[in-house]
């Protein structure tokens, strides 16, 4: 039947979206499914029931789109769709309840503190430690997001999250490797160590530069790597994800991993890492897109 893939959106990560959608349509028409682009930014929703859709392929990041809104919309039109279901996107979207999850188990996550403007920022920074990070609550791509190195510049980095998004986090900063955890299904796939220049894997680097090295195989020890798969897959568990998603985390220097964030419609783009991931144990683009498409649920 026809698919619908879904992207754009209207969320700050618009214009990732846009990429990540239109190599997912372009991929999915090239393995003979009947695909078609469908941006919820111009386009009434109503309109998939209307023009006899079957399922929902959704590519868009960020609120509206990542956040469980258009799940529940689309689990009131009775159309599947893939990825995650309405819970898992709203926490997943939420880097705080995110985090009150995975600590009400007991997982690793960096320490943090919410912000708000009456702040006391000074004990903020001497309280989490320098460097710290200053993210919107709700918000991917690290749009928003600044690594603080001066507590005096605390207050400014408040302002520009919180111009994003009125839920802000100040979070602890984990010197140490940087890696990332994709999964389809409940598999988990190989870990892919980000090398950032200087460690800035901000917006720029993420999409627009070819600066950061991936590595992948990690180059972590065997054992390493699988207690790293497992913590991350129990994590997607307790956040309850479906069908495909992308934890992120840090290694500290003493081989402990910390819990980030989870991504639950993470990117499809030229630089993404899902896709490099299940590249490495052989599974191509157009076969990853199928998957994640046979997945769609209601
Ligand atoms: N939020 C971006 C799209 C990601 O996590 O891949
Ligand atoms: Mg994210």
């Amino acid at each position: 039947g026809k698919v619908a893939v879904l992207f754009g959106g209207a969320s700050a990560e618009r214009e990732i979206s846009i990429m990540s959608g239109s190599a997912v349509l372009a991929a999915l028409k090239e393995q003979g499914v009947d695909a078609h682009a469908f941006d919820p930014a111009e386009r009434d929703l109503w309109e998939l029931k209307r023009d006899g859709y079957d399922r929902a392929f959704i590519a868009l990041h960020g609120r509206g789109g990542e956040d469980g809104t258009l799940q529940g919309a689309l689990e009131c039109m009775g159309i599947p769709y893939t990825g995650s279901g309405v819970m898992a996107s709203a926490i997943g979207m939420d880097k705080w309840r995110t985090k009150m999850v995975w600590l009400s188990a007991g997982l690793p996550t960096p320490r943090y503190k919410l912000l708000h403007a009456g702040s006391d920022f000074a004990a903020v920074a001497n309280d989490l430690g320098l460097p710290l990070f200053v993210k919107p609550a709700r918000e991917g791509s690290s749009v928003g997001a600044t690594k603080v190195t001066r507590a005096e510049d605390l207050a400014a980095a408040y302002e520009k999250a919180a111009r994003c998004d009125p839920l802000v986090l100040a979070e602890q900063f984990i010197a140490g490797r940087e890696l990332t955890a994709p999964f389809l299904g409940d598999m988990a796939l190989p870990l892919i160590r980000i090398e950032a220049p200087q460690g800035n894997y901000d917006y720029q680097n993420k999409y627009f530069t070819d600066d950061v090295k991936y590595h992948c195989p990690s180059g972590l020890d065997a054992d390493l790597e699988q207690e790293i798969q497992e913590l991350v897959m129990r994590a997607a568990r307790l956040i309850d994800c479906r069908g495909w998603g992308r934890a992120d985390l840090m290694l500290d220097d003493a081989g402990r991993p910390w819990l980030l964030e989870i991504n639950t419609s993470p990117g499809m783009t030229s630089h993404s890492l899902v896709p490099m991931a299940a590249r490495a144990v052989g599974i191509e683009f157009g076969e990853l897109c199928l998957r994640i498409l046979e997945s769609a649920r209601l």
